[in-house]
């Protein structure tokens, strides 16, 4: 969520108002996302929970309902947030996360581009992780899954972080007016070798570019497009983990 001071900055530091987000928490495995709304209700096992009471309470409460059972109403970050999303494609987790940020070297102001979207589960924490002066520029060639995926990075807070645009990767590359500016490059696609090329054209100086595949065939070939293509030039190999190509830019 937007501080009030204007900050794109993910914080949570305030109370819950009309319209917000928040993931209702039962219990480690039983939590969903519920938006509030002043007139409704939540209805669950330990009974009804009136919506217009949870407004003015601090992110984090215990609230109760008309039979003196509880849930919590957490605040969504982003490591909640890939729990309850719903599903439009494979999501990447917590733990492939964490690890491509940091591969990816992703600091706040970080201009970041990222190909497909999918449900926006990494986008997610990218966003939070560039904030506040960052940006990720993310792309998917689906258009209804584009439009969703914006929708949730506004319901989420992160909708000034990110712009989605929608653009057959693999086929057109990255928009050329990114080129030589991203500070990191992220690709989850089918064919990435396909998109090879241009994510290295988009990078700066330094900058880094991450491949995920759940193959290892396809990491195979993504390896040998980044070998043909960089060699000698201006692309060295960091790592190569089973199902991450990850190369750092050196001009
Ligand atoms: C596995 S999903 C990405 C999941 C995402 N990393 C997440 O954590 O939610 C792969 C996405 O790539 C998109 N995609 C496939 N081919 C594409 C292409 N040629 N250009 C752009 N997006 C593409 C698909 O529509 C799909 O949404």
């Amino acid at each position: 969520m937007l501080c009030s001071d204007g900050e794109k900055k993910l914080s949570f530091c305030r109370s819950i108002k009309d319209g917000d987000l928040v993931i209702v928490y039962e219990k480690r495995d039983v939590m969903k996302a519920v938006k509030v709304c002043e007139a409704s209700v939540l209805q669950n096992r330990f009974g009804v929970f009136k919506h217009s009471d949870w407004i003015g309470k601090p992110f984090g409460s215990k609230v109760l309902s008309n039979k003196g059972g509880f849930v919590y109403l957490l605040a969504p970050t982003p490591e909640l947030w890939t729990l309850v999303l719903s599903h439009r494609t494979q999501i990447l987790y917590i733990a492939d996360i964490s690890f491509l940020i940091t591969y990816l070297e992703i600091v706040p102001g970080s201009l970041v581009l990222e190909s497909g979207t999918g449900s926006g589960s990494l986008t997610t924490s990218l966003a939070r992780a560039v904030a506040p002066t960052g940006h990720v520029y993310t792309f998917d060639f689906h258009q209804q899954r584009a439009a969703s995926a914006r929708e949730d990075f506004q319901s989420t807070g992160v909708g000034s972080l990110v712009t989605v645009g929608v653009r057959d990767i693999q086929g057109e590359g990255f928009p050329d007016e990114y080129s030589g500016l991203a500070d990191s490059v992220f690709l989850d696609l089918p064919q990435p070798w396909l998109a090879i090329l241009s994510a290295g054209k988009m990078l700066k100086q330094d900058g880094t570019l991450c491949s995920f595949s759940p193959c290892i065939e396809q990491v195979q070939r993504t390896c040998e497009a980044l070998k043909s293509n960089f060699r000698g030039k201006s692309i060295v190999l960091l790592s190569e983990p089973l199902w991450l190509c990850t190369y750092k830019k050196r001009v």
